[in-house]
């Protein structure tokens, strides 16, 4: 291996493909057991590397050099090996420290916490430090190396002005977590998270929908990646080709989540963007028909709607951990929140806004087989789709029309 990332578990790692973005080398993922991790260093078969956990403080004792900064935070995340010499470098620092810029978060003078007590979150302590935090708190479950336990922070810390999440907890394939709620923290003013998949974890969602600026751990990943990238090659980037990249592989792994009333033209547009982007079209509908083994009526008919609605989130469950899809919805999908939650994560919602009048009752769509039913339907639920999209986009064309102004967005 020349460049590569190492690390115990990979399975989802972006790493490769922003590197590819970066520059005209190969990058591969490597998978090393505690015991491999120890050959693999002494060999020093490699140009450049990243390390991620668990060995950000483990690979210390084999690196002939350190950089200063990586030595105050005692974590090393890139290694660059100079004629058989190996030194270390923190460049999750850069990262941390842009996304942080990029929040508009300002530390100064602020009490932070941190929940985590991995290699992580002692670089995110070191920013804290550097950006003229007033106070930082790490936070862990057993509330070790001097850090507070869950329990302290709520009780002691509630006035805490900013979070940066730097555990696993709510991480694929678990999106469903989250390491604190926020609900005490009346004075929050911003929430980074080094999570990026899913690209929004449940604290970013959290955060938001409280009105707080807060953002997943993607643009931080590119980030660290430009300036490991800097230092393999030893050479220098434009200041935005983080910017570049972090727009280009989000628009590549983020679903693109179809949501609206019945005959809106969700499946007919959800087409047009598979075909236009590349991204495979999941359709919710076709799927809940697959797994149930029967038809839509009839499932409503012989099961109900409620066994419908479970279906419906099992399947949006499933989806909603994969990236890089077209997800075309059924009308009601968005009615849990729970859904909407989910689906989120990964995704930009975009609700197809037809007129009433020109929405076509069918057979097929027990909710909505008449004028009447569909005029109801549409007063009942305007307001669901309203708060669960992102983006509205009113639709008066052709389907195609739909899908370019989606993808004009
Ligand atoms: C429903 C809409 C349908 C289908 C089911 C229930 C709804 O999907 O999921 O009949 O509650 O609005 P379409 O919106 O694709 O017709």
């Amino acid at each position: 291996m020349r460049y590569g990332v190492v690390a115990e578990k990979l399975g989802h790692s972006f790493s490769p493909e922003i590197h590819a973005m970066i520059g005209d080398y190969d990058y591969e993922l490597c998978e090393l057991s505690r015991a491999d991790f120890t050959r693999f260093m002494e060999k020093r078969d490699f140009l450049g590397i990243n390390v991620t956990i668990p060995y950000k403080q483990a690979v210390i004792p084999f690196l002939d050099r350190i950089d200063d900064t990586a030595r105050a935070i005692g974590a090393v995340n890139t290694i660059v090996n100079r004629n058989g010499q190996l030194t270390g470098y923190n460049t999750d620092l850069d990262g941390l420290t842009r996304l942080i810029r990029r929040i508009g978060l300002d530390l100064r003078g602020k009490k932070v916490l941190i929940p985590g007590t991995g290699g992580t979150s002692r670089t995110a302590s070191y920013a804290a430090e550097k950006l003229s935090a007033r106070e930082v708190f790490r936070i862990s479950r057993t509330g070790r190396e001097g850090s507070l336990s869950y329990e302290e922070a709520l009780r002691d810390h509630a006035d805490a002005e900013i979070i940066l999440n730097t555990t696993p907890c709510g991480m694929f394939p678990r999106p469903a977590e989250q390491p604190l709620s926020l609900e005490s923290f009346t004075r929050l003013e911003g929430v980074a998270d080094a999570i990026y998949n899913p690209l929004r974890s449940r604290l970013v969602l959290d955060a938001r929908s409280r009105g707080i600026p807060a953002e997943g751990g993607l643009y931080m990943l590119v980030a660290q990646a430009v300036r490991a990238s800097e230092l393999f090659l030893n050479m220098s980037y434009p200041d935005d080709l983080t910017d570049q990249i972090y727009d280009r592989i989000l628009r590549r792994k983020e679903n693109l989540v179809l949501i609206g009333m019945p005959g809106s033209g969700k499946s007919a547009v959800g087409k047009i963007l598979t075909e236009t982007t590349g991204k495979p079209l999941a359709d919710t509908d076709q799927l809940i028909v697959e797994k149930a083994g029967k038809s839509i009526p009839e499932i409503f008919r012989e099961d109900g709607e409620p066994a419908f609605r479970d279906l419906e989130s099992e399947i949006i469950r499933e989806l909603s951990l994969q990236g890089g899809q077209v997800i075309s919805t059924g009308g009601g999908a968005v009615l849990r929140p729970e859904n909407v939650t989910l689906l989120r994560q990964n995704g930009r919602l975009f609700w197809l806004d037809r007129a009433p009048d020109s929405l076509v009752p069918t057979d097929d769509r027990p909710l909505a087989d008449t004028a009447a039913k569909m005029k109801q339907l549409y007063q009942e639920r305007e307001p669901v789709y309203r708060a669960s999209a992102d983006m509205i986009i009113p639709v008066f064309g052709t389907p195609e029309d739909t899908a370019s102004l989606i993808l004009q967005q």
